[in-house]
């Protein structure tokens, strides 16, 4: 497919695994175009005055749901947040009441973040509304692979050859599948280290390379992801302790000198600051992650303007 065939128009977004190439340019692209609003004084444009967007997030979440909101609110749109503890949803109405009634008021594009893997394809295949997937169980978080993505190839120039090294709990990590699937289409080597308890089964299949020392994964690294450790997802104490982890695959300023000199330090947030990463690297000048959170936004912005407007030449939005 080539850009001139890509159009995400009346699309669902609802992973990275089955988007091609061309399209991830046009996102990437477009959300370029996108940052420049964010930088305005005036950070309104009329492009999707009249369409609505609603965000149901069936966990917690402050990254995501907060840029999807000013996303669609500087590009014009009604934005209404639902957060299922204070919804029907605590009186035990089903995930698919919930979508219908959703869809009965209308609304273009539902952003659904959920525990259950697939719960986002799910919900396409009940409504109208365009799906966006913010996050499904342990599959994909599409929008937090592309803007991972866009700030890479902001901060090189280009993501074809970039050695990128994801480190953590790979296992219940949707951000390390959305990242993996789509740096693999882009050109770019993925090498994984995590605990052999935190790496999942069908590691062999991912066509990445993974290293039992978290040194050899970031030895000559142009990209360091560090993974959030997911307590919330660990029942089965899957790593001794928190010290213990720290001390054997924690990101330190020693560590990430392995990496190459200009490499960059990423994480999706949130961050637990000594465990997983040293508090004084965090925010250090190899440190992009704040401008992660900011391109999150621009990457947003793109996806609900390809998806309500179309399109795949990247316009001056005014
Ligand atoms: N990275 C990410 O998805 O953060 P939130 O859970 O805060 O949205």
């Amino acid at each position: 497919m080539g850009r001139s065939d890509v159009c995400l128009r009346g699309k669902d977004l609802l992973g990275l695994q089955n988007m091609e190439p061309a399209e991830i340019e046009l996102i990437l692209d477009t959300a370029r175009e996108m940052k420049t609003i964010i930088d305005r004084d005036i950070k309104k444009v009329p492009t999707l005055r009249g369409k609505a967007i609603v965000n149901l997030f069936f966990e917690p979440s402050t990254r995501t749901r907060t840029s999807f909101e000013l996303a669609g609110k500087y590009l014009g749109a009604d934005v209404i947040n639902i957060t299922t503890s204070t919804s029907s949803v605590v009186k035990g109405e089903s995930l698919r009441d919930t979508l219908l009634t959703v869809e009965a008021m209308g609304v273009d594009i539902i952003v659904m973040r959920h525990a259950a893997e697939g719960a986002t394809q799910f919900a396409a295949g009940i409504v109208k509304p365009l799906l966006i997937n913010a996050g499904d169980g342990a599959h994909e978080h599409p929008t937090q692979g592309l803007l991972d993505m866009f700030t890479m190839r902001e901060e090189k120039g280009s993501l074809q050859g970039l050695k990128v090294a994801i480190i953590g709990d790979i296992l219940h990590s949707r951000v390390a599948r959305s990242n993996i699937w789509g740096l693999k289409k882009m050109g770019a080597e993925v090498h994984l280290a995590g605990p052999q308890t935190l790496l999942p089964r069908d590691i062999d299949t991912l066509g990445v390379q993974v290293h039992k020392r978290i040194e050899e994964a970031l030895e000559g690294a142009d990209v360091v992801n560090v993974l959030r450790i997911q307590r919330e997802r660990q029942q089965k104490g899957l790593f001794p302790s928190a010290r213990e982890y720290a001390r054997i695959f924690g990101v330190n300023k020693s560590r990430l000198a392995l990496a190459k000199p200009d490499a960059l330090l990423m994480h999706p947030g949130p961050m637990n600051r000594g465990l997983e990463i040293a508090p004084d690297i965090a925010y250090s000048e190899q440190s992009v992650i704040a401008e992660q959170v900011k391109n999150g936004l621009a990457v947003r912005m793109a996806a609900l303007y390809l998806m309500l407007m179309g399109g795949n030449q990247v316009e001056t939005i005014n």
